[in-house]
């Protein structure tokens, strides 16, 4: 019986700047269906990654301790920008009750080296990730030689977040974030933002079949759940948890993009106001 920590009845609590964070969401749920789920979604000020490294410390803080006020069992950052930032200001606030953070990056950064052939990996990520050098630092911790291609793309996340009108225009922006990963002929990309798996069979045509794609979702579902269990907070739903969304933004829009994406009914989206 855990003592000091949260109660294994409260939901894990995942954020992003937008709808991004549903490709981790969307992992968690297939991986732990007996959780329950509180996601937040900071549209109001997406996009994060245009974003300074203070600012978006001040986000991961203010997303952080709202969700711990609402109650929360584990904080997942599914967003790269924001825990490009730094993860402290979030484990932080989450030590004082006993609750732990798990967060985007370091696992990509794990499966890709462990999985290039060639050494030559590339990072797809916004301004503010690549600016930050987060990947760089955690592919650096892998105990591999790699040469690593770093690519912004300013305006993908904000494509999607959009509802992905697919133009030409919007194909030859795609094409040339991926110019550059070609040229580097890296053999392994990493999705460094969690909007990207949305488009990902445009950037594997783009990119070539033979290239491989790393995402969060999955590493960060099984992170979660080793956290889980060696805490003792597991659920004791029967069946399949629950689920419930709150957005700072348009709730409409965000329900509207995010059923699309989830293709599971949102339901009702929260509304709330974070005061800056
Ligand atoms: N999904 C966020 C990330 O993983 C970024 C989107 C944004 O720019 O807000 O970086």
């Amino acid at each position: 019986m855990h003592t000091d920590g949260p109660d294994p009845a409260l939901p894990i609590a995942v954020f992003d700047s937008g709808v991004g964070g549903l490709t981790v969401l969307h992992e968690c749920l297939v991986s732990l269906p007996e959780e329950d789920y509180v996601y937040l979604g900071d549209d109001a000020r997406f996009p994060y990654g245009a974003r300074s490294a203070e600012d978006l410390s001040e986000c991961v803080r203010r997303n952080t301790a709202f969700l711990l006020d609402r109650g929360a069992k584990l904080i997942v950052i599914a967003c790269n920008s924001a825990a490009g930032a730094g993860i402290e200001p979030a484990r932080e606030l989450a030590a004082a009750g006993g609750v732990e953070v798990v967060a985007v990056i370091e696992p990509e950064a794990e499966i890709a080296a462990a999985i290039t052939e060639s050494g030559r990996v590339g990072v797809l990520a916004t301004p503010a990730t690549v600016a930050g050098g987060a990947y760089l630092r955690a592919l650096g911790r892998q105990h591999r030689e790699l040469t690593v291609t770093q690519v912004a793309a300013p305006d993908l996340a904000a494509i999607i977040q959009r509802g992905f009108p697919f133009s030409e225009a919007v194909v030859e922006t795609v094409r040339s974030y991926c110019a550059p990963l070609k040229r580097a002929r890296v053999d392994t990309v990493i999705l460094g933002c969690t909007h990207y798996p949305l488009v990902r069979p445009m950037l594997q045509r783009f990119l070539g079949r033979e290239v491989r794609l790393v995402t969060a979702g999955h590493a960060v579902a099984a992170g979660a759940q080793r956290i889980l269990e060696a805490e003792g907070l597991e659920s004791s739903n029967e069946k399949e948890g629950e689920y419930r969304f709150i957005c700072t933004g348009d709730a409409a829009a965000f329900r509207e993009l995010g059923t699309r994406f989830l293709q599971m009914p949102l339901g009702e989206v929260e509304r709330v106001e974070l005061a800056d």
